[in-house]
C-alpha cells in the first residue's frame, strides 16, 4: 500500500514501514509521523503480523525534523501544534516489537525515532547524532532522555552538547545498536530478525517486550516482581504446553498465538 511519505509492505509475518522523503533526507513532519502511526494501527490490528520493521533508505533513516517547516515557529505555535511529537508516542505504545533498520543518517528526531523502537540494527554507514544544538534548539523527542539510558551520561552529554555524530562501530560499542551489517544486507538482516521473532508465540513476544520496557520505568525489585508475575502467567498459554512438548518430542513447535 502507498501513501507518499511512507510506504508499507508485508513480508511474511512482518510489516515493513519505509520513510519515503528521499529529496529531504527523510526529514520528519506530521504527515510522516501520522503515516507511521497509521501503518502501526494496521499492523497491530492484523493477527498475521508478528513484528514490524521501520527503515529509511541507504542515505538516511531520517535526518531529523523538517527544519524548513520549523524555522519560523514561535513559542505558541510550537506549544499548540506539538509539531512532530503530538502523535510521537504511537511508536512506544505499539505492543508488537519494532526493529529500526538504520542506514545513513539518524539525526535529531531521526535518532529519537530509532531509539523509540525496541532495538536498532545498523548498516555499516549509519551515523547517529543529536545536532539540534547547532540550530539553536535542543532534542525534543527523547534525545536527552533515551540516549543517556542507551549509551550512558558521558557519550549522551558529548553528543547533545557538541553535536558530533557517532558511527556504527561506536554506536554498537556503546550499546545504542544491537548489530552492524553491510549496508546492502541491512533490510534482509532486519526482516530476518523480525521473521524470527514473528515465528514465536505472539503473546510471549509481547510479554517479553513489556517486561524489558518495565526495566526502564521501575526499580529493580519492582521490575523483577513484574517479570515473575508475567513469567507465571505464561504457564496459562497453550503455546507454553506446545513449546515444551515440542522440545521433548524433538520437533519444531507449532505456536497458535494463544
Ligand atoms: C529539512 C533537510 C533536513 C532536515 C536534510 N535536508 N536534512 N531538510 N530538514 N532535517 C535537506 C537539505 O536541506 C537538502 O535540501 C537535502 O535534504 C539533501 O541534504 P544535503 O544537506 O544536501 O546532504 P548532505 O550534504 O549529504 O548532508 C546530509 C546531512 C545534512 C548531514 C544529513 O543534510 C544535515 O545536517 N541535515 C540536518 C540535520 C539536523 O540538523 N537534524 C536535526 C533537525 S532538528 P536541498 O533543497 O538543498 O537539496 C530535530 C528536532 C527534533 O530533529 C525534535 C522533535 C520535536
Amino acid at each position: 500500500s502507498h501513501s507518499s511519505v511512507v510506504l508499507t509492505e508485508v513480508h511474511g509475518k512482518v510489516g515493513l514501514i519505509r520513510i519515503n522523503r528521499p529529496e529531504r533526507m527523510n526529514a520528519l513532519n506530521d504527515a510522516v509521523v501520522d503515516a507511521i502511526g497509521a501503518a502501526l494501527d494496521t499492523f497491530e490490528a492484523d493477527d498475521a503480523i508478528g513484528a514490524i520493521v521501520i527503515t529509511g533508505n541507504e542515505k538516511a533513516f531520517a535526518a531529523g525534523a523538517d527544519i524548513g517547516a520549523m524555522a519560523e515557529f514561535d513559542y505558541q505555535h510550537a506549544y499548540r501544534t506539538d509539531y512532530i511529537t503530538r502523535n510521537w508516542e504511537r511508536v512506544k505504545t505499539c505492543r508488537k516489537p519494532i526493529i529500526a533498520a538504520v542506514a545513513g543518517y539518524a539525526l535529531g528526531g531521526g535518532c529519537e525515532l530509532a531509539m523509540m523502537c525496541d532495538f536498532i540494527i545498523a548498516a555499516d554507514n549509519a551515523k547517529f547524532g543529536q545536532p539540534e544544538i547547532k540550530l539553536g534548539i535542543l532534542p525534543g523527542a527523547g534525545g536527552t532522555q533515551r540516549l543517556p539510558r542507551a549509551v550512558g551520561k558521558a557519550k549522551a552529554m558529548d553528543m547533545c552538547l557538541t553535536a558530533r555524530f557517532m558511527d556504527a562501530e561506536e554506536a554498537e560499542r556503546a550499546g545504542l545498536v544491537s548489530r552492524i551489517v553491510p549496508v546492502d544486507r541491512l533490510l534482509d538482516e532486519a526482516l530476518s530478525a523480525a521473521q524470527t521473532i514473528a515465528s514465536y508465540s505472539l503473546p510471549v513476544v509481547m510479554m517479553v517486550k513489556e517486561c524489558v520496557n518495565r526495566a526502564f520505568e521501575s526499580s529493580l525489585a519492582e521490575g523483577l516482581l513484574f517479570e515473575r508475575r508475567v513469567f507465571h502467567a505464561a504457564f496459562a498459554l497453550e503455546d507454553q504446553k506446545e513449546g515444551m512438548k515440542a522440545f521433548l518430542e524433538k520437533r519444531p513447535p507449532q505456536f497458535k498465538n494463544r
